[in-house]
């Protein structure tokens, strides 16, 4: 009798421990969710016995790429080689010629054999190995034993444009914070990094023809405490600033190259220009003196329409062009008050002779003027949704974020359009109510809210659907003005975007999508990023 009592307990904690590993099994906690999962019943066994392996040398920068990986984050160094005459186990990189089918696609199987990657390109590779990254992330026990769930995944993402942007001229933060922050828009599949990298309260970029950007425009005396409701403004009295020299910037965006993140840089025209102005006074209407802001907000000095402004930006331009390969340059284009335009002679005078109805075309016609230069230099401009009014420049694509209603415009007009309204992208408003958070600029934005959003406006045809080129998160900052701070508005809010951007619709579910949450918890914890564990 008591034998048999023991045996049903054996029974018994086996099937209990194997229902655990069904459940542990049940789905993987990959976000964004991939389009089709096969779980199968197995494990599978990662140690330093295996190889990553390429059968193409094309294929060669993502392996040692996972290989560098691998060997950083969970201390498990393997080789990186061609597949030729390898007969171990390994994690096969694998180039296809599907037809037709598109470049960021992938396939993932995980058997007792081993794994294999495939897709047509690089790029769709490195999205595998960003699954597998984090399958290798969440199965990792405390002796860094690696056992890993066999499955099949067949992924492609939904949205061609997957952006998160960073305001580096509030607060600005060191190359290799930058770095961090691209390494999680790899982890998540986003592909393009928006570095808004001029503004009022100070310009970022060196440029070799105009050294006062830096020297002066870099710095400002002091920096508004808190949010400014009370007057007189109280300032804290310290010099802030600093700038990324060329040399940092080719290396970020090299960096970004090879985790296939196109960096496209926002130069602000013709507002959020205090700083430029401070550097060279007469590209402003009244001629200055002006002074980097050191508070927050919209200011009336901006871009005078003189030739002289043109010469300049395009100037700067070209050394942007040099710096960034991607195919767009962001021109700002927001918050432009027309006062200063309307008062000065020459703003007026490019009014009558380019026969302007009044400042709102005027300021279509610099954007246009911009748009024609950036054109004949082979690059597309993304303007914020201001540069609707007055006259569309006729290739724009326009970045909605003062609602939906711009991005509609531009699909209505045959524009693409980015998806980035401030109700659902703003990753500077509040996630929790709580009188504990720190201070943020307002709003509210939690992460159900976020994994909620729709980008294609319910008004758009397909046909018009069509433009709308993905959605984007804007990470204004400030009041964010450290590293820390910055992880923890993004983290877990940037893993929801990634879902909107990536995971169709259908395959979206809130309730899986906050179970994994919980786990990446875990992961960010793994990987050294703060995080905010109460945003839903
Ligand atoms: C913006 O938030 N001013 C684009
Ligand atoms: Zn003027």
């Amino acid at each position: 009798m008591k034998k048999a009592v023991t045996l049903f307990l054996i029974a018994f904690t086996l099937l209990f421990v194997s229902c655990q590993k069904v459940e542990v099994i049940k789905e993987v906690q990959i976000i964004p969710r991939p389009q089709h999962i096969q779980m199968g019943k197995q494990l599978l066994n990662i140690d330093k016995s295996f190889a990553i392996t390429f059968e193409s040398k094309i294929l060669k920068q993502e392996a040692s790429y996972f290989s560098e990986l691998l060997n950083k984050t969970v201390d498990l160094n393997l080789q990186s080689k061609l597949a030729d005459n390898f007969n171990g186990k390994a994690i096969s990189l694998q180039l296809t010629s599907k037809d037709g089918v598109p470049d960021e696609n992938y396939t993932l199987s995980i058997s007792q054999m081993g794994i294999v990657i495939t897709s047509n390109s690089p790029k769709g590779v490195f999205y595998g190995l960003q699954s597998l990254f984090q399958i290798v992330l969440a199965n990792i026990d405390k002796n860094g034993k690696i056992e890993i769930p066999t499955l099949e995944i067949i992924d492609s993402p939904r949205f061609a444009y997957r952006g998160m942007h960073l305001d580096v001229g509030r607060h600005l933060f060191p190359p290799a914070f930058i770095k961090k922050y691209i390494d999680l828009l790899a982890f998540y599949k986003l592909n393009t990094f928006h570095w808004h990298l001029t503004e009022d309260q100070g310009w970022r970029i060196e440029i070799k023809k105009y050294p006062k950007l830096t020297e002066v425009g870099a710095w400002r005396k002091e920096t508004l405490i808190g949010h400014g409701g009370k007057k007189p403004f109280e300032f804290d009295g310290k010099t802030y600033g600093g700038f990324y020299t060329q040399d940092e910037i080719r290396d970020i965006v090299n960096y970004a190259a090879e985790r296939h993140i196109s960096i496209i840089p926002e130069i602000e025209m013709p507002g959020h220009s205090l700083a430029a102005l401070a550097s060279y006074p007469e590209l402003g209407c009244t001629g200055g003196p002006y002074e980097v802001a050191t508070r927050w907000g919209v200011f009336q000095d901006i871009y005078c329409t003189k030739d002289e402004t043109f010469e300049f930006l395009e100037d700067v331009l070209l050394e942007v062009m040099d710096l960034f390969p991607s195919k767009y340059i962001h021109i700002g284009g927001d918050e432009a008050p027309k006062a200063r335009w309307k008062e000065c002679a020459i703003c007026q005078a490019t009014i009558k002779r380019e026969g302007l109805k009044n400042e709102h075309e005027l300021q279509s016609y610099f954007i246009q003027r911009i748009e024609k230069f950036l054109n004949s230099h082979g690059r597309q401009i993304i303007g914020w949704d201001e540069i609707l009014e007055g006259g569309f420049a006729p290739n724009a694509t326009v970045m909605s974020w003062r609602g939906t209603e711009g991005g509609i415009d531009a699909a209505k007009q045959n524009h693409d359009a980015i998806m980035s309204p401030g109700s659902y992208c703003y990753f500077d408003h509040y996630q929790n109510k709580a009188k504990t958070e720190p201070l943020a600029i307002g709003g509210f934005l939690p992460l159900d809210k976020v994994y909620s959003y729709e980008p294609v406006p319910e008004a758009l045809s397909p046909e018009e659907a069509e433009h709308i080129l993905g959605a984007q998160a804007n990470v204004w900052t400030e009041y964010m003005e450290t590293t820390d701070y910055v992880e923890y508005m993004i983290l877990p809010r940037m893993a929801a975007l990634a879902e909107v951007n990536w995971t169709e619709a259908d395959k979206k579910d809130w309730e899986l999508f906050k179970k994994k949450v919980q786990g990446h918890y875990l992961l960010y914890k793994k990987l050294g990023y703060n995080y905010c564990d109460h945003s839903y």
